[in-house]
């Protein structure tokens, strides 16, 4: 990019005026040669931030922070240099000259910017119909039936497109910009038949602007109910659906005042929020929040307050931007709008700004939402609706950073899964990542048989019953299970047991399969465990059941061997007969000896 010349930089600082930049922060008062406020930067009753105007630099006594004209707007705007510097040169009317590369580039940035004040042009002659044409009667009757102002929509200088054809191509090439230029600016769309049209037509324009202002493309809604309600800018060089946060210009002063954002859905909603006296407020223009435009908001605040609409796509789409807002530092927290309500219905109702801000208030985390959903969608009275909750909560809360936010939800799922801490937190470490989790969980669900599922519930209840269980476990071989995943899960059961019987303790000794299946099923088994309610028989009964379906397995196999002429051990065979018919009468009689 090019360079901005150093004799620009001080055309600008020469412009500028350090009291009326100052001015929106503080009030200053006169004294001496300098001025004097309470400091913008930390707060303080008495003032001791001291701006002298005519060497144009700031300085607090209190907490240290000072510099030019420049290294203000950047701390208070959350800019860049070069944004610091393009903002003042914008407000005090310098043209800013670049220092010149090669004449390529040099032709590049004026076509460039070229794009860019017929983006700025257009705005101003969309919004100029919209004040002026007869034809924007029934759009600027729309606007006022919304309950929308003239300062707000002055402010976002919302316009409206004729619907003649070609009324903005027209107006743009009378005043000198060439067809492609229309084009490369996405203002234009092909026309049937061969040749070029306005791309939006009869439709209420929203600027889609940057940080600094400038309009980048648009975003244009039919006045009634027709498809498609909005249709965008195509993605240009300037333009890029997934990097752009509508209205974020705007916003940009308000956000670092107030040091955090409000991201909605809708532009409508922004300017609501707006009028209603929240200025500082966004739009993620659709539900999904990307991680770009997360990180475009978080130059300016890491405190972001989510308002999307309330129905299933604003809540998924809320639960999305955990990853993205962990992995930025965001300090996320979730407003639920009240059922059929999007930010704009609620604030334009009576009561709705009070019930915004209480809302906003009470807004827990992104965590704390993330649990409050996934366990208000689980039914938590049946085990199944446990393991559920326990799967889709144990990666998250796992992968969550330490912190106290953390530890409190842990302590609520624990109690609402009727774990104890300790175990959740056990079971915790062996839960899977979210990315492979959640595919595990749908494409892994297959009916079990009968058999698997008394294998299991024996396993968690040996769980449960880890004094007695050791000593049926011994009596057992793999022999006893019938799937490799339970084979598997019994080894690991048997050893715990062992180790207990060693070491007197239970949690630490063993470690938890990492990731995978038997993961997932130790889980299951250990929650089966705390939440199923078992009569003290039930251990003896699976263990015969168990055992009779092992002797039943051979007896089939040596049948079968039979059948296919092989010699068999006929006095074998009557003998597991035998101890079948002998386990069987005892299950039917309900006599199980303990062993
Ligand atoms: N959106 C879009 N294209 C669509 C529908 C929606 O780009 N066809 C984006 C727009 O950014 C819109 C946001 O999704 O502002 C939210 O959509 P919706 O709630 O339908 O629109 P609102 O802005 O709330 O519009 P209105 O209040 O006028 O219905
Ligand atoms: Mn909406």
């Amino acid at each position: 990019m090019a360079l901005i010349t150093q004799a620009s930089i001080q055309a600008v600082l020469d412009a500028c005026d350090m009291l009326e930049i100052v001015a929106p922060y503080t009030t200053l008062k006169k004294s001496g040669t300098s001025h004097m406020g309470r400091c913008p930067f930390h707060g303080e009753k008495t003032p001791s931030f001291s701006v002298d105007p005519v060497r144009k630099l700031y300085y607090c006594f209190g907490c240290g922070e000072g510099g030019n004209a420049f290294r203000f707007i950047q701390e208070k705007e959350g800019l860049q240099f070069v944004d610091a510097v393009r903002s003042l040169a914008d407000k005090y009317g310098v043209s800013l000259d670049y220092e010149s590369s090669s004449p390529e580039e040099e032709k590049r940035r004026v076509g460039k910017e070229r794009i860019y004040s017929l983006l700025d042009q257009a705005a101003g002659y969309y919004s100029r119909v919209l004040q002026e044409s007869s034809s924007a009667a029934a759009a600027r009757d729309y606007l006022s039936r919304r309950g929308f102002k003239e300062e707000v929509i002055s402010d976002f200088r919302l316009g409206f497109s004729p619907e003649k054809g070609k009324a903005l191509l027209k107006a743009a090439t009378a005043k000198g910009y060439a067809i492609e230029e229309l084009v490369r600016a996405g203002l234009l769309s092909d026309r049937r038949g061969g040749g070029k049209m306005d791309r939006f037509r009869g439709r209420l324009m929203f600027p889609f602007t940057d940080h600094r202002g400038r309009v980048l493309g648009f975003g244009a809604r039919v006045l009634d109910e027709s498809k498609p309600k909005y249709m965008n800018s195509p993605e240009t060089e300037l333009y890029h659906k997934s990097r752009l946060v509508f209205g974020l210009g705007n916003a940009r002063r308000a956000i670092t005042r107030e040091n955090r954002v409000f991201v909605v859905e809708g532009y409508t909603d922004v300017l609501a929020l707006n009028q209603a006296g929240m200025p500082a407020a966004v739009a993620s223009m659709g539900t999904a929040l990307t991680e770009q435009q997360m990180r475009e908001i978080s130059r300016f605040t890491k405190n972001v307050f989510l308002a999307f609409d309330a129905d299933w796509a604003g809540r998924s789409a809320m639960l999305r931007a955990l990853e993205p807002a962990r992995r930025l530092g965001l300090n996320v927290r979730v407003i639920e709008m009240p059922t059929g309500n999007d930010p704009a219905d609620l604030v334009f109702a009576t009561g709705g700004l009070e019930q915004f801000g209480e809302l906003a208030a009470s807004a827990p985390g992104l965590l704390k939402y993330q649990v409050q959903t996934a366990l208000s969608l689980s039914d938590l009275d049946s085990t199944e609706g446990k393991v559920q909750a326990f799967k889709k909560l144990g990666p998250i809360l796992s992968q969550a950073p330490n912190s106290i936010e953390r530890d409190e939800q842990i302590r609520i799922v624990a109690g609402r899964l009727r774990l104890s801490p300790e175990n959740m937190a056990y079971l915790m470490q062996s839960a899977p990542s979210t990315e492979n989790g959640d595919a595990g969980g749908s494409t892994k669900r297959r009916v079990l048989s009968q058999g698997e599922i008394t294998e299991r519930s024996f396993l968690s209840l040996c769980l449960a019953r880890e004094e007695e269980a050791g000593r049926y476990l011994q009596l057992m071989t793999e022999a006893h299970f019938t799937t490799d995943l339970n084979r598997s899960a019994f080894n690991w059961v048997k050893n715990r047991l062992a180790s207990v019987k060693e070491t007197g303790s239970v949690i630490k000794e063993t470690a938890l399969p990492a990731g995978g299946e038997l993961s997932d099923l130790i889980s299951e088994l250990f929650i089966r465990a705390q939440t199923e309610k078992y009569s003290p028989a039930a251990l003896p009964e699976l263990f015969m059941r168990l055992c009779e379906s092992e002797i039943y397995r051979r007896i089939e196999k040596l049948k079968s061997r039979l059948g296919s002429g092989e010699e068999v051990d006929l006095k074998e065979l009557y003998r597991l007969e035998d101890r079948r018919r002998g386990i069987l009468r005892k299950i039917q009689s309900g006599t199980f000896e303990t062993v």
